[in-house]
């Protein structure tokens, strides 16, 4: 049963931030972001970027720790329960569904990926790839590593097995102690040395010297690029789509996961100010260390046309294949090599524990399973979902589920969900819950931008993509023909996934109806 004494709260205020910003903060920092900014016109990509960080980025963030406050003090910790509350039809409990499977679908690829920077930084570490100076070298050394070709690193899987394993085991046992002794001081343990991890790579980055027979190959044109903006991009609604995409996933919006780490803040917690630090943590790590790494070391060693192509080739391109070429030409390169590897499995490994954490409440609160059960049969589960996507990596297994869950899903997720508050909950009471205890005054204009601006903003966005990607890609064109049997396998198992978070939840509430009503705190 939902009970409100059994439910376990954030310790402290600095740790509530740490571990919202270790939810935030991850490899969407430091490799998706600079992809998209070098996709998107550099400079000009950060003109939406911000915009969309105002309109879109702090509203939500405040509007999902509101719902997820709320939902915490009637001891839901996951969207059905929490839009129950808001909404007291049945309806409400089954679109907050998403709010389990969103998160559920993400942490069975994302797992994989962050156990391949565990590997990469052992590899660093050990100079695996020592004599690979070449993208295309290192593309090798990544496929076999992958199990996508035998070469003479790598005879098979196994190795990629091993991290992905111990990966998922070190996820488990810290899901099993808790949300203080586990989330908690994984956070405030993991989050200070990633910016210590962060700055000394910053320091080394801006310190490279100018490659001495290419002019422009230096550090000041690297963040030229992703500064100076070209306006004549701005009316390209491609780089206002990616630019609120990054916004989404990299505050973790619109995943069910900001509202289940809000569930655990006391009632009377200040959400405004924590949103804030939490948006401004963020946003310093993926601007200033995420925007000075990945891309300027690429333009001294590769010049600023090519990096441009390397980043068309996308985000593991820039960070697996390229980054590991600059290594090697450096003093030290095997140990900063090792560092940049860490650093993004740290990242990574604080925000793989908080999209696990909804499916972890959900089996505890719907299924009923004690904590510790719940983190094993996770832990199970997750190994065995993944198996598509580590064994047909090459057929785009991931790249499907990404597309579902990381780009269209979560966009459906907020506009819902903002509906919800902001109308049928109404926007009178979502207001009073948004600065209950706020330790500072929200601007009255944000109001107005979360009831009209954020949900037209999404409106748009969902009716453009719908008008110029929605067909195509439901019907998987330009995908090879032998690849699409693996796709579509993918998109079962993501409507497996849902059918079974839809079961568990009739049959909670048929048990419980008197959640129905929903209890007052
Ligand atoms: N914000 C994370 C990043 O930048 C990724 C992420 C997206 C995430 N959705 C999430 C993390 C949900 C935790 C929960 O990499």
């Amino acid at each position: 049963m939902n009970s409100i004494i059994e439910r376990e709260r954030w310790n402290t205020k600095v740790g509530l931030v740490f571990a919202l910003a270790g939810n935030a903060v991850g490899l969407g920092n430091l490799l998706r972001f600079p992809v998209q900014a070098a996709q998107n016109g550099g400079g000009t990509f950060m003109v939406p970027y911000f915009i969309s960080l105002l309109l879109l980025g702090i509203p939500l963030m405040w509007v999902e720790l509101a719902i997820g406050r709320r939902g915490g003090a009637y001891g839901f910790g996951t969207t059905p329960g929490m839009f129950s509350t808001l909404w007291r039809h049945p309806a409400a409990r089954y679109i907050g569904a998403l709010g389990v499977l969103i998160p559920t679908a993400l942490i069975i690829y994302y797992t994989y990926v962050v156990s391949w920077c565990l590997g990469f930084s052992f590899f660093s570490a050990i100079g695996s790839y020592v004599g690979e100076t070449t993208r295309e070298g290192m593309g090798a050394f990544l496929s076999g590593y992958q199990g996508v070709e035998q070469n003479e690193h790598f005879s098979g899987i196994g190795m990629a097995y091993l991290f992905f394993v111990i990966t998922v085991l070190l996820n488990v046992w810290i899901l099993s102690r808790g949300v203080v002794k586990g989330l908690e001081w994984l956070a405030k343990t993991a989050m200070p040395v990633l910016m210590i991890l962060g700055v000394i790579l910053v320091a080394r980055v801006l310190t490279l010297d100018a490659h001495p027979d290419n002019p422009g190959w230096d550090v000041a044109t690297g963040i030229g690029f992703i500064w100076n903006p070209d306006f004549s991009l701005l009316t390209d609604a491609k780089v206002w789509l990616a630019a609120a995409s990054q916004v989404f996933f990299t505050l973790s919006l619109g995943f069910g996961a900001i509202q289940t780490y809000a569930s655990y803040i006391r009632e009377k917690e200040d959400l405004a100010l924590t949103g804030l630090a939490t948006t401004g943590v963020n946003e310093s790590v993926e601007v200033i260390i995420g925007g000075t790494l990945a891309i300027p070391a690429a333009v001294v060693f590769f010049g600023l046309a090519q990096t441009q192509e390397i980043a068309a080739g996308g985000a593991f391109s820039l960070g697996f294949l390229s980054l590991p070429v600059v290594f090697q030409q450096i003093p030290f390169g095997a140990f900063f090599g090792f560092l940049w590897f860490l650093l993004l499995f740290v990242a990574g490994i604080t925000s793989s524990v908080a999209m696990s954490q909804p499916a972890m409440a959900f089996l505890q609160e719907e299924i009923g399973i004690s904590r510790k059960r719940a983190a094993v049969v996770l832990g199970l589960g997750i190994f065995i979902l993944s198996q598509p996507v580590v064994l047909f990596l090459g057929h785009g297994v991931l790249d499907e589920m990404d597309y579902w869950v990381g780009t269209f899903g979560l966009v459906v997720m907020a506009l819902l969900e903002v509906l919800l508050f902001a109308w049928i909950f109404g926007m009178d009471r979502a207001w009073e819950e948004i600065t209950r205890g706020a330790q500072i005054k929200v601007p009255r204009i944000f109001y107005y931008i979360i009831r009209y601006v954020t949900p037209l903003f999404l409106i748009v966005i969902l009716v453009v993509w719908g008008s110029q990607d929605a067909v195509g890609i439901l019907m998987m064109d330009g995908v090879p023909e032998a690849s699409r049997p693996y796709r579509w396998g993918a998109r079962l198992m993501m409507l497996g996934i849902l059918g079974a978070i839809l079961w568990g939840i009739h049959r909670h509430w048929k048990a419980h109806p008197s959640l129905e009503e929903g209890k007052s705190p």
